[in-house]
């Protein structure tokens, strides 16, 4: 058999920085209960406290690893003369939007009504809404953010939803702004073309709705593996895009945005033209199903990015042989896949199957384990994995310097 290749996921989760600290950490560990945890917190007194005493499952951020996303991407961005508009749907905390803003990014992106609330609340302003708001009382609500925050700008994708909320801006007495979101595959959006040409003329026409111009996300390129192979797909299949921003362009319609991609196709999305930035979420966290897609210069590992976010989990049982039982299971970590990396262990394979246990399954490993000892894991995907705290512990060398507060969890209405 071919040894593993120096860019493997093995050699990754033994050769990378929180790997050698997680191989370094012992038995009896320590820690606090919960009721501990909950009265620390209130008084912010967890700060200055090591990562391995956290009461687990523990999600944590390594804050050196996060700013760093931050500036690569921004950079990386920037010598390709396009911006970068981060999608809020991943974090769902505004004290990290407002790191990202603060380096540079033209506004947050956000999933949900209720995600864009919480960070309008939070003092955010530049907020795009990706999704489109169909219902009643959604559409009341957007124009209600609308009214205190100029700068929300939202998605649609039907003549009558373009309709309803002009009718839902002129009762609220305000111009709304709005993107045209242009389909790729078939999850959202109006097909491209004569239709979405047809919606942003009637939007255009539409009194109390201000057009901004066009987003266009595809949500499959994102994981395509192989750089080549996804940058081929991503620019073929964004092709009927382009075509129709040109088509707006010619008609006079605005398109002042024409936003689309994420971090698996960071890279690739400024090549098209016209493209004005990148709704890039994950990479400021990064997880098992990114690492696995390989990057420009690395095949095998994803490495453009460092994972920063993990989880801090602790062993519970280790009577059974070539197993371990820790307290991190689906509830921490989602049933997503592929399992969850264990850092400093190349050989575990975790299951997070079960609610409330991890159960972890080896032939050899790094170390002897036993009960109590903490491990930190790689979560299988952020987004759905952070929507499962209330917060998240900032860590810098390995100690609390913060506790965040994920203030949009839960927010999927
Ligand atoms: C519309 C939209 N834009 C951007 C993103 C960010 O993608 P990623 O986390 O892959 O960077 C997502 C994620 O699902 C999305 O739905």
């Amino acid at each position: 058999m071919a040894s593993p290749s120096r860019f493997s996921r093995r050699n990754f989760l033994v050769t990378s920085g929180t790997g050698a600290a997680a191989l370094c950490v012992s038995g009896n560990a320590g820690g606090y209960t919960a009721e501990d945890m909950r009265s620390r917190a209130a008084d912010d007194t967890l700060t200055g406290i090591s990562k391995w005493e956290l009461d687990t499952p523990a999600l944590c951020v390594d804050l050196d690893k996060l700013t760093q996303n931050i500036a690569t991407m921004q950079s990386k961005l920037g010598g390709m003369k396009v911006a970068s508009r981060p999608h809020g749907k991943t974090h769902k905390c505004p004290t990290i939007a407002k790191l990202q803003l603060a380096a540079g990014s033209v506004g947050i992106c956000a999933a949900k009504l209720s995600e864009a609330e919480v960070f309008s609340a939070s003092g955010i302003e530049p907020i795009l809404m990706t999704t489109s708001n169909v219902t009643a009382g959604k559409i009341r609500r957007a124009m209600a953010l609308r009214k205190t925050n100029h700068q929300f700008v939202q998605a649609v994708d039907y003549p009558q939803n373009a309709r309803d909320l002009n009718d839902a801006a002129k009762e609220a007495g305000l111009v709304a702004d709005v993107v045209v979101d242009i389909a790729i595959g078939t999850r959202s959006g109006v097909p491209a073309g004569d239709r979405a040409l047809a919606l942003a003329q009637l939007v255009d026409t539409l009194p109390n709705l201000k057009l901004r111009g066009i987003i266009s996300y595809d949500g499959s390129a994102q994981h395509f593996k192989g750089f080549r192979n996804r940058l081929e797909q991503t620019l073929n299949r964004f092709a009927p895009s382009v075509e129709t921003y040109d088509r707006f362009k010619r008609a006079g319609l605005s398109t002042e945005i024409f936003s689309g991609g994420g971090t698996g196709t960071y890279n690739i999305l400024p090549k098209a033209p016209g493209v004005t930035d990148v709704q890039v979420g994950s990479y400021i966290f990064m997880d098992c199903q990114y690492l696995e897609i390989g990057g420009e210069s690395n095949d095998e590992v994803y490495t453009d990015f460092a994972p920063s976010l993990t989880v801090v989990t602790t062993v519970l049982n280790t009577y059974f042989p070539k197993s371990i039982t820790t307290d991190a299971g689906a509830k921490a970590l989602t049933l997503n896949k592929p399992g969850p990396w264990v850092i400093g262990e190349k050989d575990f394979s975790y299951n997070a199957g079960s609610d409330e246990f991890g159960v972890i399954k080896y032939e050899t490993a790094g170390r002897s384990y036993t009960v109590g000892d903490k491990l930190e894991l790689i979560v299988p995907h952020c987004d759905p994995a952070v929507n499962e705290y209330d917060q998240m512990y900032a860590i810098r060398n390995d100690r609390v310097e913060a506790v965040w507060p994920i203030a949009a969890r839960g927010r999927s209405q």
